[in-house]
């Protein structure tokens, strides 16, 4: 095979890694976590091409500032990002999928290799084909993989000083201690001359992360029902969206957004044959998307063993890039 999805020859400069292995059993995992004792189904579940449309749209919305406030501060900071990082041999972006945000800092960094990784291969393949046909000079690597579970790809990587990019405040869906966790990882990957660049979205006013996540035109909601689309498709589920309402609110404790479905009346869902009840009002949690301050940054780059070296913001104070470094 020497073709990649779109029918043209893979560019010479492509290597494409398939590390998927057979898929998780996806009905014993939303049984189960639908027979928790507070129900939740996986942010993963959001993204069917569908859900990857809607949150494009939620990118373009007034209201979500983040993609926005991440790309400004690319466009008006680049030079100082880029002097700060200094020589870069290798990025590695783990979740690149349509590999865009990369695409900026390529020209001035001038990296040997780039590796992106995503668990939707296929997708992933396109993406990287255009980024090598793109820079023709650049040794792209593309893996499908699952890097949430494992990194054995490791080996796979190009040597060279190491620069792990992964924007998109990603991160803040995690919880505290898989964030620690996989920061970590990310770090052994980095290695010891490495560093990785870190965009999260910032702790700030609750009516302004209300509005992002409970957007005027029902864009977030209808994302949020969505994922029973994809959960109903992968596992023969039978939930009818239209019988669950969108709820995202800001725990300023927890300091993240907690984005449930609430059943509007009295349901019961049959999943891989076995029947969950819920009475109206209950909640499915669909989402955390945690948020941060300088302190919480410092505090997680320190449990992975590094220190928070550098950071910038966009002008309004809203977004920020992180630079860690081995401390
Ligand atoms: C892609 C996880 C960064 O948390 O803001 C957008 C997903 N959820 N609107 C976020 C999302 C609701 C988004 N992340």
């Amino acid at each position: 095979m020497n073709k990649s999805p779109d029918n043209h020859i893979r560019p010479p400069n492509l290597v494409f890694i398939d590390t998927s292995r057979p898929a998780v059993d996806e009905t014993r995992e939303v049984q189960a976590s639908l027979g928790d004792q507070r129900p939740s189904l996986s942010p993963k579940f959001f993204y069917d091409s569908r859900g990857s449309e809607l949150f494009e749209a939620i990118t373009e919305l007034p209201e979500y500032y983040l993609t926005r406030a991440e790309a400004q501060i690319f466009e008006q900071q680049l030079e100082d990002i880029i002097t700060t990082l200094g020589p870069v041999d290798v990025v590695i972006e783990p979740g690149g999928g349509s590999c865009s945000k990369v695409r900026v800092l390529l020209n001035p960094m001038q990296p040997r290799a780039f590796v992106a990784i995503d668990i939707a291969g296929d997708f992933l393949q396109q993406a990287a084909s255009e980024v090598a046909r793109d820079w023709p000079e650049l040794e792209v690597t593309a893996i499908a993989a699952d890097f949430t579970r494992s990194w054995d790809f490791t080996d796979a990587l190009p040597a060279g000083r190491r620069l792990v990019f992964y924007p998109g405040s990603t991160l803040g869906n995690f919880d505290p201690e898989a964030q620690a966790s996989f920061l970590g990882q990310l770090a052994s990957v980095a290695g010891s001359d490495g560093g990785i660049l870190l965009g999260v979205d910032l702790h700030k006013d609750s009516s302004v992360l209300h509005a992002a996540y409970n957007d005027a035109s029902g864009l977030t909601a209808a994302f949020n029902r969505n994922m029973l689309n994809v959960v109903n498709a992968r596992t023969g589920a039978d939930f009818r969206p239209d019988e669950w309402q969108h709820e995202a609110r800001y725990n300023p404790t927890r300091r993240r957004i907690e984005m449930d479905l609430i059943a509007s009346t009295r349901q019961a869902v049959t999943v891989g044959g076995r029947e969950f009840i819920f009475e109206s009002g209950d909640a499915i949690r669909t989402e955390h998307s945690c948020k941060f301050t300088l302190d919480d940054l410092q505090q997680l780059a320190a449990s992975a063993q590094m220190a928070l070296s550098h950071h910038w913001l966009d002008s309004r104070g809203l977004f920020c890039l992180a630079l860690l470094e081995p401390a």
